[in-house]
């Protein structure tokens, strides 16, 4: 259920990098929140300051002067970007877990997916009992459909495909029971097919567990069906926001439409799919 309480609320973000040269201002002054129980969608292009945005939630960017951030981002009683680092290490992956566009490399080669999933239990829930873990474990599994989970657990990540690797650390972050789940393009990566089934799974997860999920992705595609809300993300700024439906049926902003325009459509060629013009854009001329 969607509470009416926010869960993080983000208050005229600014993220800049710096380097020898320039200023790179690559998100300019944001604010959005996510409600417990919502799925929000944060939609746009290639560059436009998703991840960053994603990644500021628990200061997970390279430190001053290298990268600077301005703003508010309230968690509960605090400010993510005044705690210290010692609660930060707390929070993260704890309270706020990701799942990135790749899954084999947030994996280890080396050990069982298993051991993997029972680590990050160890180290973020120290009340279960360690005789309770494998029971943990295989609950984690379980949940995201990998099916003889009391077999599987023992598998390496290379006798996996990358649709179950992606399941794997879907588990490996539902595992520590967050509260926001930040999943950054979960579906890139994969064939077509298995983006629809991990898709579904995260249809599913909404559904069944308490929790906020910040779903990011460029394809507009994706999000119908899961996401109750939009941002949309343009050049370090919100261009839109709002219900899921409402914006899908009436986008107001040019680059929103442009970018719904580009959803790939069954049957239709690849060459035919919209190219944005951000010349228009930018003039307020599309
Ligand atoms: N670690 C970094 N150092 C310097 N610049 C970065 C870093 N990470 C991202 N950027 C810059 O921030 C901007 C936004 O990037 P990003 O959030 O990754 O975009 P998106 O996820 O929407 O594709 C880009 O201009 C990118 O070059
Ligand atoms: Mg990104």
């Amino acid at each position: 259920m969607v509470d009416e309480q926010p869960i993080i609320e983000i208050k005229d973000l600014h993220i800049r990098f710096q380097d020898r040269e320039k200023v790179n201002h690559a998100v300019k002054g944001i604010s959005f929140s996510v409600k417990k129980g919502e799925t929000l969608a944060i939609v746009g292009e290639s560059g436009s300051g998703k991840s960053v945005t994603a990644m500021a939630m628990t200061r997970l960017l390279p430190p001053p002067p290298a990268c600077t951030l301005e703003g508010e981002i309230r968690f509960g009683e605090e400010n993510m970007l005044e705690i210290p680092v010692q609660r930060l290490r707390d929070i993260r992956g704890k309270d706020i877990a990701y799942i990135f566009q790749e899954p084999s490399s947030s994996l280890n080669p080396y050990f069982t997916i298993g051991d993997q999933i029972a680590e990050s239990i160890k180290m973020h829930r120290p009340e279960v009992g360690k005789r309770d873990i494998k029971d943990e474990v295989i609950r984690a599994l379980d949940l995201v459909g990998i099916r003889d989970a009391d077999t599987r657990y023992k598998d390496f990540p290379h006798q996996m495909s990358g649709g179950m690797k992606q399941r794997v650390m879907i588990a490996m972050a539902l595992a520590c029971e967050p509260k926001i789940l930040v999943a950054d393009e979960p579906t890139t990566a994969l064939d077509v097919t298995i983006q629809a089934q991990i898709m579904d799974l995260m249809g599913e997860l909404k559904t069944k567990l308490d929790m906020a999920i910040i779903l990011i992705t460029h394809n507009f595609g994706i999000v119908d069906g899961i996401a109750d809300d939009i941002v949309v993300m343009y050049r370090g700024d919100v261009v839109e926001t709002g219900e899921t439906g409402k914006v899908l049926a009436n986008p107001q902003h040019a680059y929103t439409q442009a970018l719904i325009n580009c959803i790939p459509k069954l049957g239709v060629e690849q060459e035919r799919l919209e190219v944005i013009d951000h010349e228009a854009l930018l003039s307020g001329n599309p």
